[in-house]
């Protein structure tokens, strides 16, 4: 449907503009001010509110094939697209794994008209798929998943012959889970000892320890320098490990850093009143490194916000702490919780749209989203900035049912989403059919 959005405060490509935006065809067909409506043009009057460009999220877990018991492709692009991300980036972690390109080709087929949002499957490695990651046409995929840490689905890569010819051989961008596995099984056997299998939720950050993750990032950025590798290491966690990253913008970035919503909202004090619901890996840590985190944010060292969706069902989550599986549902309410670090007065609105729109879009080479400009996809966010609400139970979306920001007020609210055009969200329904595309990447 053509339509015609006025009364905008846009906000795109570092600057924040009142403005109206005319979508046709599915594509932002221009930006001006004092637009006109045309013939058959629907209107909409965005009445003040934030005009942004749909969030594209570089990592979620939407567990399909194989465990969709706690989540598939629908389920969670819904939630995503009523949290304003009209662009996801699926992990390798499923049932099976995408660990070759026919598995890849299954998972896009598998997305096609039930998505959302825009979808792009990474492939991941393994310690015996090196063929597979040498010869990915790159623009099957957005990168390559690399954990260089266990964690849910046993995918780890600890061969260091295989690390290196992936470093080297990889044809896209590599992306890596970094946490030295070897410190966290020492440590996690420790606990055993002491506690059983019953170790206090709060536990977890000793466990998943800082030094597991410093290790093993200085790892990765040494591999990186030494192959030239185009490296984005994934959800930093720490303050330590923001040493190896260097600041400024992305473009001709080698070495990238991304950090989760979730390490910028809760800190170690949360694991008593949440316990297991905030169980994720990387683990969340000190009240410090949140701070640092969110500063890093701020000065242009952490490049990409993401959310690193992963629900699981909530009886999972009641089982004792070896059985607790890790990963928290996040799309829904990822950007408002971005936001409120805006509200505070730590970074700026622009920074949320250069780290969680512009700086995957450009990472990863998608074409034509990512920013608002004429010719691009009309992927477009409407958020009413001061339209408190509290997070209940009832209204989210994923298939798991429950969200860590339970009983938390955000301060805005996603009013509205488009994908390729149509309106798919209105601040409190779906609308509409799914409307995502296959993500296409231009190189
Ligand atoms: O907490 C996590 N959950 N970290 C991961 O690396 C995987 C994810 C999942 O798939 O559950």
């Amino acid at each position: 449907m053509n339509r015609l959005i006025v009364n905008a405060r846009i906000v795109n490509e570092g600057r924040t503009f009142d403005g109206d935006l005319r979508i046709r065809n599915g594509r932002i067909d221009a930006i001006g001010s004092g637009l006109t409506p045309r013939d058959g043009e629907s209107v909409t009057d965005a009445a003040g509110r934030w005009l942004l460009p749909g969030m594209i999220d570089d990592q979620v877990h939407f567990r399909e094939p194989g465990l969709t018991a706690k989540g598939d492709v629908a389920s969670e692009s819904a939630a995503a697209v009523a949290g304003g991300l009209t662009s996801f980036m699926d992990m390798p972690n499923t049932r099976p794994p995408t660990l070759d390109a026919q598995a890849l080709a299954d998972k896009y087929a598998m997305a096609a008209g039930r998505a959302w949002g825009n979808y792009g499957f990474y492939l991941g490695a393994s310690n015996d798929n090196l063929e597979a990651v040498r010869t990915l046409d790159p623009k099957t995929a957005p990168g390559i998943k690399v954990f260089m840490g266990a964690s849910t689905g046993n995918m780890l890569v600890d061969d260091p012959e295989v690390l290196g010819g992936i470093f080297r051989h990889a044809p896209t961008p590599i992306i890596t889970h970094c946490e030295d596995t070897p410190t966290i099984d020492a440590l996690q056997r420790e606990y055993v000892a002491r506690y059983g299998e019953d170790i206090p939720a709060e536990c977890h950050p000793d466990i998943r320890s800082r030094e597991a993750c410093l290790k093993s990032t200085e790892l990765a950025v040494g591999l990186a320098r030494k192959h030239g590798t185009r490296l984005h290491v994934l959800h930093i966690s720490t303050a330590d490990e923001l040493r190896f990253f260097d600041a400024g913008p992305i473009q001709g970035k080698r070495i990238t850093a991304e950090t989760c919503v979730h390490f910028l909202h809760f800190a170690r004090a949360d694991y008593a009143r949440l316990g297991h619901l905030i169980k994720c890996n990387p683990a969340i840590k000190d009240a410090s490194d949140r701070d640092a985190l969110i500063r890093a944010v701020a000065d242009d060292v952490i490049d990409v916000l993401a959310t690193d969706h992963a629900p699981h069902t909530w009886e999972e989550k009641q089982n004792p702490y070896t059985k607790a599986p890790s990963g928290l549902p996040l799309v829904q309410y990822a950007l408002v919780s971005a936001l409120e670090h805006v509200h505070a007065g730590r970074f700026d609105i622009a920074r949320v749209v250069q780290k969680f729109a512009h700086a995957p879009a450009l990472l990863f080479d998608v074409a034509e989203r990512g920013f608002l400009r004429e010719g691009y996809w009309a992927d477009l966010v409407l958020v009413d900035a001061d339209a408190p609400f509290t997070v209940r139970r009832e209204d989210v979306l994923s298939k798991c049912g429950w969200s860590p920001f339970e009983g938390t007020t955000f301060r805005s609210q996603v009013a509205a989403t488009f994908v390729n055009g149509e309106q798919v969200w209105d601040g409190s329904r779906l609308l509409g059919e799914p409307a995502g595309r296959r993500l296409e990447f231009a190189r």
